[in-house]
């Protein structure tokens, strides 16, 4: 898809309404698409609205509802489709978690690509599509302090590579590629597991954040997204996501 083809094209933002998925949201509306966020807590939703104008629409609705899914899949056939929504699992060692805490980001996270997947299959969604998952640089690397998290981030990883093969088996022109960021303070979920992170080797925030390198921003999430819809030469499966932008997966 264009720069020009963004302007006026319908983007989907699942968890739209802070973090990573308000940087996508904002880009993508500056780069002139007009923009449906998804999230449950509608008050930052409408205060987004307030930024955006009407290039946003605020959705309060709980994205790893399967009827949602087809609901707004029907609704607005997104040309853009970013599965970002997550939850913030508890911060503490294995043996601290039940079953029920584990799986957490399986019941949110896997879940809600899994069925925005499987309906952006299904529609079809048009040809020249792009639907894009959040997992994560903890798919890779492991996340010893946040129970099943690594583990459903890598799932998104795959769910969206046998997607990607799917929509290729069936000619149907949708393009899936999923993201891997870096863990950032910069975001509420990313302050939670810098801060316990830093308190495990025994440093402050500071400390630690500074020992990470340059720290990912919503901003800088939201042009790499913007980028990989519009770019050139970006047709890699998945890639990693740092300050420095968008990479190959080693
Ligand atoms: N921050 C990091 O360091 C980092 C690193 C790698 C990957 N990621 C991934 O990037 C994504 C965004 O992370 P973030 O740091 O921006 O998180 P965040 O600041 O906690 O924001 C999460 C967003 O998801 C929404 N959400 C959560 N559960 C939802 C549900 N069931 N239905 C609809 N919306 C839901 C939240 O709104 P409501 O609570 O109002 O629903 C909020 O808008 C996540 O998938 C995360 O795992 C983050």
């Amino acid at each position: 898809m264009s720069e020009h083809e963004i302007a006026g094209a319908t983007a989907l933002v699942t968890g739209a309404s802070r973090g990573f998925g308000r940087g996508i949201a904002t880009a993508l509306s500056r780069a002139g698409a007009q923009v449906v966020g998804v999230a449950r807590d509608r008050g930052p939703l409408e205060e987004l609205r307030a930024e955006l104008g009407e290039s946003f629409t605020p959705v309060s609705a709980d994205a790893a509802d399967p009827t949602v899914a087809g609901q707004l899949i029907d609704a607005y056939r997104p040309a853009i489709l970013v599965l970002n929504a997550g939850a913030t699992p508890l911060p503490r060692p294995i043996q601290h978690y039940t079953w029920q805490t584990f799986s957490r980001n399986w019941d949110t996270d896997v879940q809600h690509v899994f069925h925005w997947a499987r309906e952006a299959l299904l529609a079809p969604l048009a040809p020249g599509s792009v639907v894009i998952t959040l997992s994560s640089g903890a798919a890779l690397f492991g996340s010893p302090l946040s129970g099943g998290y690594a583990g459903a981030k890598a799932t998104i990883k795959f769910l969206t590579a046998y997607a990607a093969a799917e929509s290729e088996r069936g000619a149907l022109g949708i393009r899936f590629v999923s993201v891997l960021p870096q863990l950032t303070g910069a975001t509420a979920l990313g302050a939670v597991y810098v801060a316990a992170y830093a308190a495990r080797q025994g440093v402050d925030v500071a400390t630690f954040t500074n020992g990470q390198g340059p720290a990912l921003t919503p901003e800088r999430v939201g042009q790499a997204i913007t980028d990989l819809v519009t770019g050139t030469g970006l047709d890699q499966d998945a890639y990693l996501l740092t300050a420095a932008g968008l990479g190959p997966l080693t």
